[in-house]
């Protein structure tokens, strides 16, 4: 199958969270399958700068967006996997420091930014003679891309056979514009009602995704369950429910050719289940990165994590004075809002050998992290699938999560009497259930029976793609062949 997967953001061009690591890492495990495979993504002013390899295709093309005219070009970079990313190249809409927006705010044209991304991965097909069997749309940023195909393109041969695929990541995030933005797309207002992609009046690529897609999946089983429900449905469990047979879970695999503390180069010393040697020289460089310095045995607890709600860091930062009293010390790398920041900021100056942050995205310092720690901190509010908990199974870094989406798909409670398990997990979204489960993880692995078993559990788990890989090529057929579909 012909298969184009179109996302805003992909490993390692441009990354702000998990969607990058997904379809990063997906495709690889794709081509191995026998599609042709290709990415597409706008391309953003750091991606000019960091990576040299990327031609110009020659393509140009123009496109009225309300009343402005874009010029556009198709840029390429040829991966060693085999297969092409392409770049949508407009350097006023992308060339900017942030891929949605910068300290402010985001980007006040964001709807005109993806708007034209959608229209122009419809274009590239036609320029690039590439007829998807599937367009593998993700998030809300690739969310009219069904609208444009089910609406506009009904009459064009070119896209006769074409279906689509939209992957949620993230319902919180929905893309939600004023309806004036209805001129910008091209499509016409009558689509711009409940049964198309109005939302409470306005705009909102995600419901445009849902509604207009061939089929949905999720990033973990869960998750697919769990936004049917008021709870974490950000609004849309009407929409999600009337589409529930074609609503499928996936859960997302990782790639261990990045996140492997047998090859990691970011990481001081390598190390494996069978030889857990270097684990320690990884905990001394995370106590020295972070300016701790502690008695060998103290356990450390550590956090990578966009500051955001979703990532449960009110019950963190209200938990953390009891943490610490435990005796155990956390490093925290993070960046997101403003109000985290301050908080966090406080918090450490309070508590200065036992609470060390780092404001910032560094990719390294993730490696470090998941690499030098005892635990692995994840009080999520809610989690579509998450991704550090997974990677740090392979570490031996033991997980401690709360019980929602793709966190409650992935780990499970240790049980010292039978000795399964990967990790810890927290049912109730609440202070005194987060410490009480640290307060048991901490206890139960004194005994180095008990620890050693647990992560030897976790390092054993296997997330790789394959199996998911595998789970969206039954998918794709399965859309192609039976026509799944909302009208
Ligand atoms: P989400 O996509 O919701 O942020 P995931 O757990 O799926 O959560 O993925 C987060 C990804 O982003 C991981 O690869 C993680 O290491 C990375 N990440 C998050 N914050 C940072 C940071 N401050 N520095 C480096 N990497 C980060
Ligand atoms: C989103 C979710 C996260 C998920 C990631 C990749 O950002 O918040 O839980 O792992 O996408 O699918």
């Amino acid at each position: 199958m012909n298969i184009l997967l179109a996302a805003s953001e992909i490993s390692p061009f441009a990354k702000t969270g998990g969607l990058a690591d997904v379809v990063g890492s997906l495709p690889r495990e794709l081509k191995k399958l026998g599609h042709d495979i290709r990415l597409i993504m706008p391309l953003y002013g750091a991606v000019q700068k960091n990576f040299k390899n990327i031609e110009d295709c020659r393509k140009p093309f123009e496109m009225t967006v309300g009343d402005n005219n874009y010029g556009g070009n198709i840029h390429v970079y040829k991966t060693s996997s085999g297969f092409p990313v392409y770049f949508i190249k407009n350097d006023i809409l992308y060339a900017r420091d942030g891929l949605y927006g910068n300290r402010i705010g985001n980007y006040k044209d964001n709807s005109s930014r993806f708007i034209f991304f959608c229209r122009s991965v419809i274009k590239a097909c036609e320029l690039l003679d590439f007829q998807p069997h599937i367009i593998h749309c993700n998030d809300w940023q690739t969310g009219l891309i069904p609208a444009y195909i089910k609406v506009k393109e009904t009459e064009n041969p070119f896209f006769k056979n074409t279906k689509t695929l939209y992957t949620i990541h993230n319902l919180a995030y929905q893309g939600a514009f004023w309806h004036f933005d209805m001129k910008l797309t091209g499509l016409p207002w009558s689509v711009f009602n409940s049964e198309g992609l109005e939302f409470f009046g306005m705009i909102n690529f995600m419901k445009s995704g849902i509604f207009f897609s061939d089929a949905i999946s999720t990033v973990s089983k869960n998750y697919s369950r769990e936004i049917q429900t008021e709870q974490y449905s950000f609004g849309m469990e009407g929409i999600l429910k009337k589409r529930k047979k074609d609503l499928f879970g996936i859960t997302n695999g990782v790639d261990y050719s990045e996140w492997n503390p047998e090859t990691d180069k970011h990481i001081r010393e390598n190390y494996s289940v069978m030889n857990m040697a270097g684990k320690k020289n990884c905990k001394k460089d995370i106590l020295e990165e972070f300016s701790l310095s502690c008695p060998e045995n103290t356990p450390v607890i550590g956090l990578v994590s966009r500051l955001a709600e979703q990532k449960g860091l009110d019950l963190l930062i209200e938990a953390i004075p009891e943490i610490l009293n435990t005796g155990a010390v956390i490093v925290l790398l993070g960046n997101g809002d403003d109000k985290y920041h301050s908080m966090l900021c406080r918090l450490s100056n309070a508590y200065r050998n036992k609470l060390s942050v780092k404001l910032e995205f560094s990719e390294p310092l993730a490696h470090k992290i998941e690499a030098g720690c005892d635990f692995f901190l994840m009080p999520s509010r809610y989690e579509p699938c998450g991704l550090n908990q997974i990677y740090s199974l392979k570490y031996g870094t033991i997980p401690i999560v709360s019980a929602t989406g793709g966190l409650d798909d992935t780990i499970l409670n240790y049980n010292p009497l039978t000795g399964t398990g990967n990790g810890f997990k927290f049912k109730k979204y609440t202070k005194e259930a987060l410490l009480e489960k640290i307060a048991e993880a901490l206890e139960i692995t004194k005994d180095e029976k008990h620890k050693s078993q647990i992560i030897k559990n976790a390092m054993n788990c296997d997330f790789s793609w394959s199996k998911s890989a595998k789970q969206y090529d039954e998918l794709y057929k399965k859309i192609v062949k039976k026509g799944l579909g909302a009208s």
